[in-house]
Order: C-alpha cells, then sequence, then structure tokens
C-alpha cells in the first residue's frame, strides 16, 4: 500500500476565533453568544447585563500574538490553517447595513500574515458564535430576518477576501443545533423541537445563499458545510439495536443530507409528522437549498453506541452528544471513546453517501499536559492518538475515499468549547495558562511539534 498521502494533501490545524483571539470587545467588536457562555457550551448563558469576565476575554491572545503562532505553524510545515471569523468583528450587533472596517482590517492582516508563510486559510464563517443583537432582535435563527443579516456577512466577507480565502465553511457543526440551540441557533431557554428545527431550516437556508454567493463572488473557490461526525454503532447485533443507530445516525446526516443533495431527505418528513414538527418552507427556500456545498468537512473525536431500550445500558457525555460507551474501546480523561478506526468507517461512509470530496477538519486528543521540571512537554499520549488516527486515514485513502486534507483540532493549547477549561490540551504548542486564567501566554514546543512536523514533511510517510 502506498505509505504517503496524496500530492497536494493539506496538512495543518484548526481553531476558532472565539477559543483563541481574545479581545473580545476590542476595535469596535460586538458582543456574541460564546461572549455569553463563561463556562463554554456545557454551562449556562449568562444576561449580557450580568456577563462576568472570564478566560475567553483573552483566551491566548491570537489577536494579538498571532504573528508568532503562525511562524510556529510555518515551522511545522502547516499548508492550511483553519479558523472562523467572528461575525461580531464584522457586524457587531448582526443587522447594521455597513461593516466594521477596524474588524474587516483585522482579518486581512491575519490572513496575509497566513500567505506569507504559505499557509492557505480555511475560514468556517460561523464557530459557536452569532450576535447577541440577532438573538435579542429576531430569536437568533428562530427569526427568517436573520437569514439576510448573515448573507449580508457572507457576502462582505467573501468580497473582502476573494483573493486571498479560496476554502470556506459555513457553520460549524451545525447539527449540534440539536443539542445546544444556544449555541447553534441562538435560542434561548429550553424551546419545542418545532422551535428547534424551524430555526435550523432557517440555518440551512442561510447557507445554502452563502454558498451561492461563494460561487458568484470567488468563482475558484471551494465551500463546504462542517458536520460533527456523531457515528454511533448498534450496541448489539439485534435488528432493532441496527434500526436505532441508523436512525440516531440519520439525525446527524439529515443536515448532511440537505447541504449535499440540496432537499429534505423523505425519512424526515415522517419524523415531522410522528413529533408534530411543521417547519415553514417558502417556494424560493427550496430553491435556494438546491444550491449544494463543494466539498463535506467534519469534526471526528469519538464513536458512541447506541440502543433500541437505552435505559438498560449507562450513557456518557462526548462533545455535546449523549451515547452509550462502546465496551470494547478506551477513553481520554474526558471519557470520550478512542475509535480511530471509526475514522475510516466514517469517511467511508460520508464518501459513500455524497460522493463528494471530504475533509476532516477537526480530529485530536484533549489532555492535561504537564511539563518537566526542564520545561519540556513530553506528550507521546497524544502522538499515539493522532498516528492511529491518521493510519486509518491513510487506508481510508486507499478504500479509494476523495480527501483534500487533515486539520487536527487545536494545534496550539486553547480553551476548550465544551467547559472553557484551558488544561484540556490539544496542541502541538503549549501556552502557558491555566483554568483561572493565571501564567504568562508563552509559547513552547511540544514534543508532539517535531512528530507532526516530520508527519508532514514525509507527506505522512513518516507514520508507522
Ligand atoms: C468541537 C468544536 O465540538 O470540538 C470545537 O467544533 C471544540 O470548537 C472541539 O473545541 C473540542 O471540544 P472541547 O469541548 O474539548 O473544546
Amino acid at each position: 500500500m502506498q505509505k504517503t498521502f496524496p500530492d497536494g494533501f493539506l496538512w495543518g490545524g484548526s481553531m476558532a476565533a472565539n477559543q483563541v483571539e481574545g479581545a473580545w470587545d476590542d476595535a469596535g467588536k460586538g458582543v456574541s453568544t460564546s461572549d455569553l457562555q463563561p463556562q463554554g457550551v456545557h454551562g449556562h448563558a449568562v444576561e449580557r447585563a450580568n456577563r462576568p469576565a472570564n478566560i475567553k476575554d483573552v483566551a491566548i491572545d491570537f489577536y494579538h500574538r498571532y504573528p508568532e503562532d503562525i511562524q510556529l505553524f510555518a515551522e511545522m510545515g502547516f499548508k492550511v490553517l483553519r479558523t472562523s471569523i467572528a461575525w461580531t468583528r464584522i457586524y457587531p450587533n448582526g443587522d447594521e447595513t455597513e461593516p466594521n472596517e477596524a474588524g474587516l482590517g483585522f482579518y486581512d492582516r491575519l490572513f496575509d500574515e497566513m500567505i506569507r508563510h504559505g499557509i492557505q486559510p480555511l475560514i468556517t464563517l460561523s464557530h459557536y458564535e452569532m450576535p447577541y443583537g440577532l438573538v435579542e432582535k429576531y430569536d437568533g435563527w428562530g427569526g427568517r430576518e436573520t437569514i439576510a443579516c448573515f448573507e449580508r456577512y457572507a457576502r462582505t466577507v467573501f468580497s473582502r477576501y476573494r483573493d486571498k480565502v479560496k476554502y470556506w465553511l459555513t457553520f460549524n457543526e451545525i447539527n449540534m443545533a440539536l443539542h445546544a440551540p444556544f449555541t447553534g441557533v441562538g435560542l434561548r431557554g429550553e424551546r419545542t423541537k418545532q422551535a428547534i428545527y424551524q430555526a435550523i431550516h432557517h440555518q440551512l437556508v442561510a447557507s445554502a445563499r452563502a454558498v451561492k454567493a461563494c460561487h458568484e463572488i470567488i468563482p475558484d473557490a471551494k465551500i463546504g458545510n462542517m458536520l460533527l461526525g456523531g457515528v454511533r454503532y448498534p450496541i448489539t447485533c439485534k435488528p432493532a439495536d441496527v434500526l436505532k443507530a441508523q436512525s440516531v445516525n440519520r439525525e446527524w446526516l439529515f443536515f448532511g443530507d440537505v447541504q449535499a443533495r440540496g432537499a429534505y431527505p423523505n425519512w424526515i418528513q415522517r419524523y415531522f409528522r410522528e413529533n408534530d414538527i411543521h417547519v415553514q418552507m417558502t417556494e424560493q427556500d427550496s430553491a435556494d437549498l438546491r444550491e449544494t456545498v463543494d466539498f463535506i468537512s467534519f469534526s471526528y473525536y469519538m464513536s458512541g453506541c447506541a440502543a433500541a431500550e437505552p435505559e438498560q445500558y449507562p450513557t456518557s457525555r462526548g462533545n455535546i452528544m449523549k451515547m452509550i460507551p462502546n465496551p470494547h474501546l478506551a477513553s481520554s480523561e474526558w471519557g470520550w471513546q478512542i475509535d480511530p478506526e471509526g475514522l475510516r468507517y466514517l469517511l467511508n461512509e460520508l464518501h459513500d453517501r455524497y460522493q463528494k470530496p471530504l475533509f476532516i477538519v477537526e480530529n485530536g486528543l484533549g489532555a492535561k499536559d504537564v511539563p518537566q521540571a526542564d520545561g519540556t512537554i513530553h506528550d507521546d499520549y497524544r502522538i499515539q492518538y493522532l498516528k492511529e488516527h491518521l493510519i486509518q486515514v491513510r487506508e481510508a485513502i486507499a478504500d479509494g475515499v476523495d480527501l483534500l486534507g487533515y486539520t487536527s483540532w487545536g494545534p496550539i493549547d486553547l480553551v476548550s468549547a465544551g467547559t472553557a477549561q484551558m488544561s484540556k490540551r490539544y496542541g502541538f504548542i503549549y501556552v502557558d495558562r491555566d483554568d483561572d486564567g493565571q501564567g504568562t501566554l508563552e509559547r513552547r514546543r511540544k514534543q508532539s511539534f517535531f512528530w507532526y512536523q516530520q508527519v508532514i514533511k514525509s507527506n505522512g510517510g513518516s507514520l508507522a
């Protein structure tokens, strides 16, 4: 079997504005939903007036330190860096008619710096944050008006960065709206399935309109969707468990089906009927949805199981979704089950289903790193995790999967989305900051930094 990856394979890392930038209210930036989740996605959202200072306000200060960080990514040989634009830097409340020039200027400088180092930007339009102004005014994505606000934002950044950014993603882990509605679609409080699916519908239409705008404004760019690859296996081979696993997988594949095939799948109609969900969809919405993505991107950290009678099994929480643990797999310190072969399985499933190129835009191990007395960090557990996954990625490519690239999550330590911890580290680069915000923010190369550098240099040939 071919040991190296395809020519031009895009190796790199992945992060998000709200988890790295800090400078939460600098240069005219507005308040985002993430700014009101001081304890992360799993914590409670606070009101604007009661917002406590929190770790994301500074995060890892990427806003000011990006030249040093990009230099380190270039030293590892990155071909691509995924990050997001904070919508609130461009449209602070979300519904202005003119963008904030200071925010646009920041991303000009950031993208120029990447390009100067030969690193392609891969940019997410919305990564777990939206202007809180739109939540107050339109009930987040619950209001149809938010579609036009998002389209204006998307058109603004496509026009501004058309010569700099050739890879785009619309909404991060769009399927998370089902599990974390405030984070995903800006809905406050307990909401019905009806309300959540209506908001999701608006977001799917906005995503399709952004795809259309991107195709018009940057014809040589590629734009993808972004799914949380929440693979579930049946807990046993009992047919009822197999059917249950199929339906649980369809909950998240629904989003890919709409974004890659251009229409709601048949089976969701039964689900809507049985749950008394009536999505208001105009003819124009259906026409808009027909504009499909160029590639499918996804995150993959773990797999889990599903059962027809879930009460008989324990449950655990992975990255936001609940699941039944797989008795054949070990877990990370945060209880996420480690399943490298699941990544090969998922790549094949997605490729079979959509027949479009794929892009792995998140994968990695969150772990506590303990620096040695001499300051070095020996993260062999992280190397092991990544290596095992990359070997399965290579297998999937040998199976015939068309894969554009791989960006591991958090190439530099950053604030956890789920729990707002700094101690849950994913990076090749250590950042001196703890969960209380103490530390110098100094950057330090870990053992995995040199390992990944070799992987990229050898185009995967150095993996066992
Ligand atoms: C994904 C998100 O769910 O998982 C990222 O897109 C997030 O924003 C990553 O950071 C890892 O999750 P966590 O909770 O460990 O930060």
